[in-house]
């Protein structure tokens, strides 16, 4: 009797096999088209080591807008401006969560973080402050003695670094990167946190570039969210580890400040740093919170430092890179530094707005080499229907910005180095030209732009100015031109540039 009842069903089940791949195939025609994926784990095998470029080669064969499966995770990436240019102008609300990882919920980050948060009362509130207290035009011409403060610092530790020796040979971003944490450092808190020769051997600095690469990782618990527990990769347990640390010291400031603060009469508004502001924060209690917690204002504080440092630093190195490879550049900067600063005189934030060439080379670098290639990840916060295809709610969204700065059907000899192109263009980064859309656009475009427009022209061109750069000697032809990247909350160059700085005649 038994076989008679499986025959039966197999039958049935058989029959309407047809009927459930023609569902399917319903279902999956109204996905954007995408590689087929292998059972359970999908594409992640796609992926490669630098999803940036991977992805970008899919835009022949799927078009525009691409679908994947990562394990669990539904995954939606565009790949060119007119498909951006749709999302962030007609579709901005529907996508404008963050979709939060494993890493990214230690220490309950994606709760109190502004770059990781979901869209909310809370998230308008950061952004608010930090837009109103570091980054309008009042605080940033406010600012103008302290990042020429760390920038003449920078300048002062590679000219010791010559003298010691006759190689002279630098890894230009190890003398980058900790000025711009200072600058970061004097903006948030009104003091400066690292020196180039002390770099390995601060606390700070190890823990948070641990938890930034781990926070950069694709992770196993991501893809198969029941294997969470497991922590395969033990990322979880690094993450909780090193931001832990981090998080300790930048609370220690915060400590410090409350208790310099206790006692003392009220500091008149002019003395007032970043961290005075978010402490004396008194917000409704309706539609903001009323106070930011001791935990909120300390993430709130390493955020900063997170989302600043390593992506400016990260373009200074690209940009000194492409600069010294192309002479005709570097012959171009070096004539408008001595005409517009004059050959006596270091650079000032004042003459940036006189430079058009050098402006002209930052943006040349970041279009090249987007420091962060694929903006932070989005989520759909609702079923939507995006450009005829039907997204699913909680979809993750990449937008490939290091693909659509260099798409050949926008950029003519899109691969080659030439600021020239933005000489004669209206083309700007500021989220409104979809073509080139490092900071992003939108809700979520990022906050530091105004700040990095200042910082940026002022530490490149001083570089420049200051001193006359060679390519190292020291190191093979091929590391010397090597211009692979690799992946961490940025988009670094895999081997550091190194150069040989002799100062300039000023
Ligand atoms: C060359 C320098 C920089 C680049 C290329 C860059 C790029 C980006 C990108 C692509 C995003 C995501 C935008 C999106 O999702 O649409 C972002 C967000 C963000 N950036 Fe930047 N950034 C830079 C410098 C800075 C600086 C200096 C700060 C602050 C000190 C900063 C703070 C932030 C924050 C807080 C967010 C999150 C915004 C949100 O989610 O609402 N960035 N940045």
């Amino acid at each position: 009797m038994e076989w008679m009842w499986n025959y039966v069903f197999g039958s049935i089940l058989f029959s309407l096999m047809p009927l459930f791949w023609y569902f399917r195939s319903c279902r999956r025609s109204k996905l954007p088209p995408g590689p087929r994926g292998w059972p359970v784990i999908g594409n992640i095998f796609d992926l490669g080591s630098l999803p940036h470029r991977s992805l970008a080669s899919m835009k022949q064969e799927y078009g525009p807008v691409v679908w994947l499966s990562l394990g669990s995770v539904k995954t939606m990436v565009i790949l060119s401006a007119g498909a951006a240019e749709e999302l962030f102008k007609n579709h901005d609300l529907s996508f404008v969560d963050r979709f939060s990882n494993e890493a990214m919920r230690s220490h309950d980050l994606y709760k109190c973080s502004i770059a990781l948060g979901a869209y909310s009362p809370y998230w308008r509130t950061l952004k608010r402050i930090c837009t109103v207290e570091l980054f309008s035009n009042k605080r940033i011409n406010e600012a103008v003695l302290i990042r020429q403060k760390c920038v003449d610092e920078m300048l002062s530790w590679i000219e010791k670094h010559i003298e010691k020796g006759p190689s002279g040979e630098i890894e230009v971003i190890g003398f980058v990167f900790p000025a711009i944490f200072n600058l970061i450092g004097n903006l948030t808190l009104s003091r400066s946190l690292m020196h180039p020769y002390s770099v390995t051997a601060s606390d700070f600095y190890t823990a948070f570039s641990g938890f930034s690469e781990c926070l950069g990782r694709p992770n196993i618990s991501d893809l198969f969210p029941w294997l969470q527990s497991l922590d395969l990769q033990g990322l979880r347990r690094r993450t909780d580890r090193d931001l832990g640390k981090a998080i300790n010291i930048v609370s220690g400031y915060v400590h410090e400040r409350l208790n310099q603060r206790q006692g003392m009469e009220g500091k008149s508004t002019d003395q007032k740093d970043f961290l005075d502001v978010v402490l004396d924060f008194e917000g409704s209690g309706k539609d903001e919170p009323a106070k930011l917690s001791h935990h909120q204002i300390t993430v709130f504080l390493l955020e900063m430092f997170v989302t600043g440092t390593e992506t400016m630093s990260t373009a200074t190195e690209w940009a000194m890179c492409e600069v010294l490879q192309n002479p005709n550049s570097m012959q171009k900067i070096k004539e408008e530094l001595g005409r517009v600063v004059g050959v006596k005189k270091k650079l000032e934030d004042s003459d940036i707005d006189n430079l058009p060439y050098l402006k002209a080379t930052i943006a040349e670098a970041l279009r090249l080499h987007a420091p962060v290639p694929l903006t932070l990840p989005r989520k759909a916060n609702q079923d939507t229907t995006f450009m005829g295809y039907s997204i699913p709610k909680n979809t993750q969204v990449f937008v490939n910005a290091w693909a659509i700065g260099r798409d050949e059907e926008i950029w003519e000899d899109a691969l080659s180095f030439k600021p020239e192109r933005f000489l004669e263009s209206s083309i700007g980064y500021k989220g409104q030209n979809y073509e080139f859309i490092p900071f992003g656009a939108g809700r979520r475009i990022c906050p530091g732009l105004p700040l990095v427009d200042r910082v940026l022209p002022l530490i490149l061109g001083s570089l420049l100015h200051h001193f006359d750069w060679k390519l190292g000697e020291n190191s093979s032809g091929e590391m010397r031109t090597d211009m692979r990247e690799t992946m961490g909350t940025s988009a670094r160059k895999l081997i550091p540039f190194k150069a040989v700085p002799k100062r300039a005649v000023i």
